[in-house]
């Protein structure tokens, strides 16, 4: 009987078997209703929802009521109101995934409600999580002995990349160690590198070339100007494709910079490593299975749900010797060197089952779909740069080293101030139409580029065709205001 029908008992939270098939196929119906649809839902839902979120504050409730009336505001009026970011039309920022199957495995793991923070709680589970890990593991040609977690994005992935080599390089002496990374990384490193006891103040943000690229050069000497000041570079994180306009640092050339310097080398890989699946594409990452440590974002390149990015650390001791702990209570894994367990190479003890979704969304498609939609991708991105810079007026500023480029528009005599604006109105004008989300960013002390970023499984030719067609019939328009 559901909680709150008459004669229920008040104690009991367990449902009976139809009622839990009731509840299921309630919302499943309304999921797929959802899903079914995503392709014709407008790109960006009314967002303007103050009014509404007050209203929508209330008391805990003390006693339950119908699944339908709390599911119906959900669906009606609280989901569409968001960006809606599994659109094949939202080439904004970094475009968010969905695969269905990983949701599936998602009521799985919540239903099922194993413990897998401990090899021995679910052996076989955590083996499914330890595969995925592997898997990861080969696709970027990492080595036998590299150790990985998953983690709830790409941040968490970073800030444990930051432990590792802090624990590494520094042991306790950590004030006078300096991380580097470029002026275009995103700024989840500094956030990683703070919590990790890093401080601004040691964060340093070198310099890029025309490209947006890190400038070696720019690294060497500001590695040499701090040893000078008698501090301690312990570590450089690059960028294998960034969240601004997509650029791919000289991976290789900081590999060898790391090596002759000491430092432990991160590459930052959440929106592009996962383009290494695909060899053709493999040399523009070229130096990516060089790294210490390697960011990875299923949640970004694997087209899964949020909620899931990946670490791999290549000498696995690195990462144990952060978060290896034992206690009393708990059972010890009987060998650490054959079964990987959670809960000696990640923060967390309890913890959700995320090597589920990822784990059938990989058996169900198998990874020579993944590689196909990536390359499509990839060239669906090359041919909307093309289109969209044989407009009249725009300045192709960053082409895709992978699947997102950015670009400015601009006249005879137009300031750059005036040129932002004009810019930033292109934007506006092709999301409203509802189609396709395109977002910008601010790069060069000042200058503002629109970027085109195709990453979600759902964006295909037809969608590539209607930002290229909205964002030609728009151009003429930009001046306007
Ligand atoms: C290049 C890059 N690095 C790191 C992150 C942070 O990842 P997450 O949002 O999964 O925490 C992002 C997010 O967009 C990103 O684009």
């Amino acid at each position: 009987m559901i909680p709150g029908a008459a004669g229920d008992d008040p104690a009991n939270l367990e449902l009976s078997v139809d009622d839990m098939r009731r509840l299921g196929e309630d919302a499943l119906a309304r999921v797929l209703a959802h899903v079914a649809s995503i392709g014709a839902q407008p790109v960006r839902g009314e967002i303007a929802a103050a009014e509404l979120c007050a209203a929508m504050r209330e008391a805990a409730p003390e006693h339950g009521a119908p699944i339908e009336t709390v599911l119906d505001p959900l669906f009606r009026d609280w989901i569409p109101r968001s960006f809606t970011t599994p659109a094949p039309g939202y080439m904004a920022y970094i475009p968010g995934g969905g695969l269905y199957p990983a949701a599936v495995a998602d009521f799985i793991s919540a239903a099922t409600n194993r413990f897998t923070g401990l090899w021995q709680a679910a052996p076989a589970l955590v083996q499914l999580e330890a595969n995925v890990l592997d898997w990861f593991r080969q696709w970027m040609s990492f080595p036998p002995e590299t150790r990985g977690l998953l983690t709830t994005g790409g941040s968490m992935a970073a800030f444990n990349a930051v432990l590792c080599a802090r624990e590494r390089h520094l042991g306790r002496d950590v004030r006078p160690g300096v991380l580097y990374l470029s002026t275009q990384a995103h700024h989840s490193l500094e956030k990683a590198a703070k919590l990790a006891g890093v401080f601004r103040d040691r964060v340093r943000h070198v310099a890029v070339d025309a490209q947006y690229r890190m400038r070696v050069d720019a690294l060497l000497d500001a590695v040499r100007e701090d040893r000078a000041a008698g501090l301690a570079p312990f570590m450089v994180v690059s960028s294998a494709g960034t969240t601004n306009t997509g650029a791919v640092d000289p991976l290789d050339a900081i590999a060898d910079a790391c090596a002759a310097e000491g430092l432990w080398h991160h590459v930052d890989g959440a929106y592009g490593a996962f383009f290494h699946l695909c060899p053709e594409l493999r040399p523009i990452l070229a130096g990516l299975p060089r790294a210490d440590s390697l960011t990875l974002d299923p949640h970004k390149g694997l087209f899964l749900p949020y909620g899931t990015g990946a670490l791999l650390v290549r000498d696995g001791a690195a990462l144990r010797a952060v978060h290896g702990m034992s206690a009393g209570y708990l059972p010890a894994t009987p060998d650490l060197d054959e079964f990987y367990d959670p809960g000696q190479y990640g923060p967390d003890l309890s913890r959700g089952f995320p090597g589920l979704r990822v784990w059938l969304c990989l058996k169900v498609f198998g990874a020579a779909r993944f590689r196909a939609a990536l390359a499509e991708k990839r060239n669906l991105a090359e041919q909307a740069c093309r289109r969209i810079a044989a407009l009249p007026g725009i300045v192709m500023t960053a082409p895709p080293h992978l699947s997102l480029f950015a670009f400015h528009v601009t006249r005879p005599g137009a300031t750059r101030a005036e040129e932002n604006l004009a810019t930033a109105a292109l934007l506006e004008r092709v999301t409203r139409r509802g189609r396709v989300m395109l977002t910008g960013c601010t790069v060069d002390g000042g200058r503002f580029l629109g970027r085109v970023c195709v990453l979600s499984f759902r964006t295909r030719q037809a969608h590539v065709d209607a930002c290229v067609e909205d964002v030609a019939q728009e151009l003429p328009f930009v001046w306007e205001a």
